[in-house]
């Protein structure tokens, strides 16, 4: 059976986004591939966070993959600095990498964009995002598009250093959903929704309330026009809002542009809103049962062991292989 990582980053509650990009196809695939999903908190430090916040945000994750459908009977749960690998290896990616190649990263270009202090760990993100992925001999990682570039990087330096110490590690294949690859901003829709952005109308969280969903997309922003027509250059808005209702609703977009013909924005709006809902309202429950339950830890005690057995396998190959420590079986 194949293997596949990926990772969500445990800073403020997830988006719609992150839940159409990543964890709609986490629930998928977990029928299919001996999955590994990781709640990356040490990619979390790589800029300020507040301690209690973080521990929060880490358990509230953890209880959305396993409230979104992610079954810890076929899926290994776990927390990365729960795995000491994942950081051990990661200074070994760190020193197989080239600054330059690092600070081409978009993503680095725009977190440090006029800051003055800029941590170094920004920087060295994605080699130890790399470590996550090659440490489980991992063949595919489902994400959005944003995390294409870091990829390509993981991929080349998978290359690099089985080139120069010996075939040790896998090199995995990126794997981008066909619509929702990427979700925009219901206020800037030229820009990807995220949920660092300071305008809290701008992202939807699974964790709203049917009433903040039904207003947030009411004032999504859209254009003059009151046409229901995919058209990303021309129409960004609705061309997004488009994308959500076919996913969620399950309806091509196409079909949905019949279904609105000669309707305007409000009807198409209201009913996107009760789409939204219907999808999130049973996560709700699921998630605020498992928030008080005992049952979380165990999931996150069992996926840590897991993940820290075959980790700690891959780990030794790379020490063996760079000529780390002493030779060890
Ligand atoms: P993060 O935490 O920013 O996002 C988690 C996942 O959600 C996807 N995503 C989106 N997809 C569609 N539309 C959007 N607007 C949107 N915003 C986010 C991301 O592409 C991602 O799949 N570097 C990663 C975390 C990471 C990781 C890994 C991922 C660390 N190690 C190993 C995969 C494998 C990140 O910051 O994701």
């Amino acid at each position: 059976m194949k293997t596949i990582f990926s990772g969500i980053q445990p800073s403020g509650t997830i988006t719609l986004g992150n839940y159409i990009g990543a964890m709609m196809q986490f629930v998928e695939l977990q029928n299919d591939y001996n999955c590994y999903f990781c709640i990356v908190d040490q990619h979390a430090i790589t800029v300020p966070q507040d301690r209690l916040e973080l521990r929060k945000n880490i358990r509230s994750l953890a209880a959305l993959y396993l409230a979104v459908g992610i079954d810890p009977e076929k899926a290994t749960l776990f927390i990365q600095s729960e795995v000491p690998a994942h950081a051990q290896a990661g200074w070994m990616m760190q020193c197989i990498s080239y600054i330059g190649e690092l600070e081409r990263m978009t993503q680095f270009k725009d977190k440090s964009a006029g800051k003055d202090a800029v941590s170094a760990s920004l920087l060295t993100y994605p080699p130890l995002m790399a470590a996550d992925i090659l440490l489980y001999n991992t063949n595919l990682v489902p994400v959005g598009e944003d995390q294409k570039q870091h990829m390509e990087l993981t991929r080349d330096l998978a290359e690099r250093f089985n080139k120069k110490y010996g075939e040790v590690l896998t090199i995995p294949d990126i794997r981008i959903p066909e619509v929702g690859a990427r979700i925009m901003s219901l206020q800037e829709p030229t820009k990807k929704m995220s949920k660092s952005d300071p305008n809290n109308k701008a992202f939807i969280t699974p964790l709203d309330d049917p009433k903040q969903i039904v207003k947030k997309i009411k004032s999504a922003v859209t254009d003059s026009e009151g046409i229901v027509k995919f058209d990303k250059i021309n129409k960004p808005g609705i061309s997004n809002l488009l994308s959500i209702y076919s996913i969620l609703g399950n309806k091509t977009i196409p079909e949905l542009e019949e279904m609105y013909h000669g309707k305007g924005y409000g009807d198409f709006k209201s009913d996107l809103a009760q789409v939204v809902v219907n999808v999130f309202e049973p996560i709700q429950e699921k998630y605020n049962n498992l928030m008080e339950s005992t049952e979380l830890d165990r999931i996150l005690d069992e996926g840590a062991e897991k993940a820290n057995q075959v980790a700690s396998k891959t780990l030794k190959k790379m020490e063996n292989a760079m000529g780390l420590g002493r030779k060890r079986r």
